[in-house]
């Protein structure tokens, strides 16, 4: 087996992002900041550091404020740059990657997350590829990179997982788990939210994936599934017949954006990191 290595990532952001009304009615939940940067910012970054080049996005209507954000700003950098203000010219457009390395695809319609990964098949071709969620926020930007490097040592599909408690399982994709270790488990199928009386173990899928080209024959049956959606777990489930899967225990900091609690950690979260003493003083007014 040749093992190619991994270039392309897929960032479904075509989600109506209702559990975050009415701030999300006009604006992409994606675009929502954590700390500085959007969600999708983070995401971005973290492909970068996993030596990913093409980045496809699959969009929808109202969505057009993330192509805006991954372009250039003219009237906001003329203003900067006649100011001489260069780290916010940095902050700007200084992390943006070559041209012609990001593409927007239109979902058109929000009919699942599998949907929206098989919505790229034309892009990714024959190759391996990510699919990060950007509302699964990490602070360690390296992970991704770690499931590359694990994918391209073994072949194997790689899958970010998480110990969820019992009564989360029906939020998540949950593994039926194989053998255990510190770092890492085999994965021997998957089932898109169960109930917890039916889950197969509370080791959950959270976000990031490293896939074979493979999954997109699944996708293409286009069934429906949890929610009346066309989900990527239950493709996943068939591909897993055929193909090994390792699920890779994810960085202790690593925040469910998807739930506005989950989103306020993360913002405390990057907040700390950057500035630890005035945020530790600040929380504390909060406690006492
Ligand atoms: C999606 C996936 C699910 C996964 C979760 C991680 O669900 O379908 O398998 O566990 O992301 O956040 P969503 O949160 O989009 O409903």
């Amino acid at each position: 087996m040749t093992i190619r290595t991994v270039k392309k990532a897929i960032f479904p952001v075509g989600g109506l992002g209702t559990r975050f009304l009415p701030a999300t009615k006009s604006m992409p939940k994606e675009m929502l900041p954590i700390h500085s940067k959007p969600m999708i910012q983070h995401a971005f970054e973290e492909a970068v550091t996993a030596g990913i080049e093409q980045f496809i996005f699959i969009t929808g209507r109202n969505k057009s404020a993330i192509n805006d954000h991954f372009d250039y700003s003219y009237e906001l950098e003329k203003a900067l740059s006649d100011k001489d203000k260069r780290i916010q010219l940095q902050e700007t457009s200084g992390w943006l990657p070559p041209a012609g390395s990001l593409a927007f695809i239109r979902q058109r319609e929000p009919l699942g997350l599998g949907h929206a990964v098989w919505c790229a098949r034309h892009f990714i071709g024959d190759e391996p590829f990510a699919v990060l969620l950007a509302d699964e926020v990490y602070l360690d930007k390296g992970f991704l990179k770690q499931m590359v490097y694990t994918h391209e040592q073994t072949g194997h599909n790689v899958i970010a997982v998480d110990d969820v408690p019992s009564e989360d399982t029906s939020r998540y994709g949950i593994v039926v788990p194989g053998d255990r270790n510190t770092t890492s488990i085999a994965i021997k199928g998957m089932i898109e939210k169960p109930h917890p009386s039916e889950a197969p173990s509370n080791v959950a899928i959270v976000g990031r994936y490293i896939l074979t080209p493979r999954i997109f024959d699944f996708l293409e049956e286009g069934h429906k599934g949890a929610g009346g959606e066309i989900q990527l777990t239950d493709s996943l489930a068939q591909l897993v017949k055929e193909q090994d899967f390792t699920g890779l225990f994810s960085p202790k900091h690593r925040y469910d954006c998807g739930h506005q609690l989950g989103y306020l950690e993360a913002n405390i979260a990057f907040a700390l990191q950057d500035d630890p003493k005035k945020v530790t003083s600040l929380l504390k007014q909060f406690i006492a």
